[in-house]
């Protein structure tokens, strides 16, 4: 069983927020900041807290003591919305069940208690402890199969950037007869991991470059700042006995003797016990048809697909490198409304969140959805990030070459009827 809440964080109304205010009474540790540290912060802000696909935490938030030398920051980060990290605007407000964002109440009860003192108030005042599930272990819940590495990977001190495809063929042993996927974690073992891409193909398939996209089954993946794949009930996605997994691995280090480190990163699988109704299809709407020209500050990067059956979408990811500034999902519907489904207005190459529905979102036969980019390749992008911003860029895998891939996870409605749609 997955434990929603506490996986992701999703923020609730702290209730009394406003009762505290006007009583005016002093806001407390114990009383109102742990409840929204328990809430929206402690999921990462923990000892050994959720490494999100190589985004850890530098400190704890678990308690008075942990939190109080952090105070000023806390404020600093909660007004300028660093933190929770959440890229999406209100537009989609309510609508993804990995949805990180705080209150204008308690982002103002935060700085209240900051500025009143930082105080922690009475004990018997705190909320129970969250006991948080181990880090070590999988958050999508015990996998069904785990995928290893044949054996480990050693990666060099010379490199800095480097791709690797891993295969493993799935023996019988391993997987029996084809299952369908609900859920899959990719679990990095080491910091010099940058992201994993899986996928499955026929067991003599070569794995190859880029082009190939439609040749296999696309198993996501993890990049800094992503929360593992959850499906809802009902969508799966099938994977075939004997298979053969390609993990292709980017690992993006400093270069220089010393750091080279072994990997042997992993993915779990979690299979449907019950009957799936919808299969699920992972693909990029936009894929690698473009040139940024040098000095660039917001270059435009669009695509649009039309849809001819209705589809079910359960997550929409964009996927940018470090010149990427803004990725929006906007769908055009047959009666020839269009709806705003996703906009990121400030891409973070840190934060490559997966944006999961709540509910699958429904878009009937003959619509198309519509992607745009922003690139940013001036100055101003190349004096925080290593970017030449001199040169034409094109598609391609080292992060100071740029991707255009805004992800989907669809599935493809046959019969015309949503009503089986799960949760
Ligand atoms: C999804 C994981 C995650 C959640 C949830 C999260 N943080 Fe963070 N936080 C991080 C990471 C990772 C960093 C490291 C900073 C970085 O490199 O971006 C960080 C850094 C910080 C910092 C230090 C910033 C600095 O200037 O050094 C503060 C303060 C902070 N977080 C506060 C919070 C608060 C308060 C919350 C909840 C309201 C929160 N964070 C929720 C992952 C998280």
């Amino acid at each position: 069983m997955i434990r929603k809440s506490l996986i992701y964080g999703v923020a609730i109304c702290v209730m009394g927020t406003s009762a505290a205010f006007a009583a005016g009474e002093p806001v407390t540790f114990t009383k109102d900041i742990l409840p929204i540290l328990q809430e929206n912060c402690q999921t990462c802000h923990r000892a050994s807290g959720a490494n999100m696909s190589g985004m850890v935490a530098p400190m704890s938030f678990m308690n008075y003591q942990e939190t109080r030398p952090w105070a000023k920051a806390i404020v600093k980060v909660t007004e300028s919305r660093e933190m929770p990290p959440w890229k999406a605007t209100e537009a989609s407000h309510g609508l993804f069940k990995n949805e990180r964002v705080l209150t204008e109440d308690e982002i103002a009860l935060i700085s209240t208690w900051a500025k009143t003192g930082a105080k922690r108030g009475n004990p018997a005042d705190a909320p129970a402890l969250v006991e948080w599930p181990d880090a070590e272990g999988w958050t999508i819940g015990e996998p069904d199969l785990v995928v290893d590495f044949p054996e480990p990977f050693w990666v060099e001190d010379e490199v800095r950037d480097l791709y690797e495809n891993i295969e493993i063929i799935l023996t019988e042993e391993m997987l029996p007869e084809d299952r369908y996927i609900k859920g899959i974690q990719y679990k990095p073992s080491s910091e010099v991991v940058h992201h994993i891409i899986g996928y499955s193909s026929a067991p003599n398939a070569e794995s190859s470059g880029d082009g190939d996209r439609f040749g296999r089954t696309q198993l996501g993946g993890m990049a800094p700042g992503t929360d593992p794949n959850m499906l809802p009930t009902g969508f799966g996605i099938l994977l075939k006995a004997g298979s053969k997994i390609t993990l292709q691995m980017h690992y993006h280090k400093e270069a220089g003797p010393g750091t080279g480190e072994w990997d042997s990163s992993q993915m779990g699988l979690v299979f449907h016990d019950e009957e799936v109704q919808h299969p699920i299809t992972i693909e990029p709407i936009a894929y690698g048809n473009f040139e940024i020209p040098p000095h660039q500050k917001s270059w435009r990067v669009g695509a649009r697909e039309t849809f001819e059956k209705p589809i079910l979408i359960t997550s929409l990811m964009p996927h940018m490198h470090l010149r990427g500034a803004a990725a929006k999902y906007v769908a055009h519907y047959p009666d020839g409304s269009t709806e705003l489904l996703l906009d990121v207005p400030q891409y973070d190459f840190n934060w490559q969140i997966d944006y999961f529905y709540k509910e699958p979102k429904l878009l009937p036969a003959g619509s198309s959805i519509e992607v745009e980019m922003r690139f940013d390749n001036s100055e101003d992008r190349a004096a925080f990030t290593y970017i030449d911003p001199n040169r034409a860029v094109k598609f391609g895998g080292p992060t100071t070459d740029e991707m255009d891939l805004m992800w989907m996870t669809y599935a493809t409605v046959e019969d015309g009827s949503a009503d089986e749609a799960g949760d």
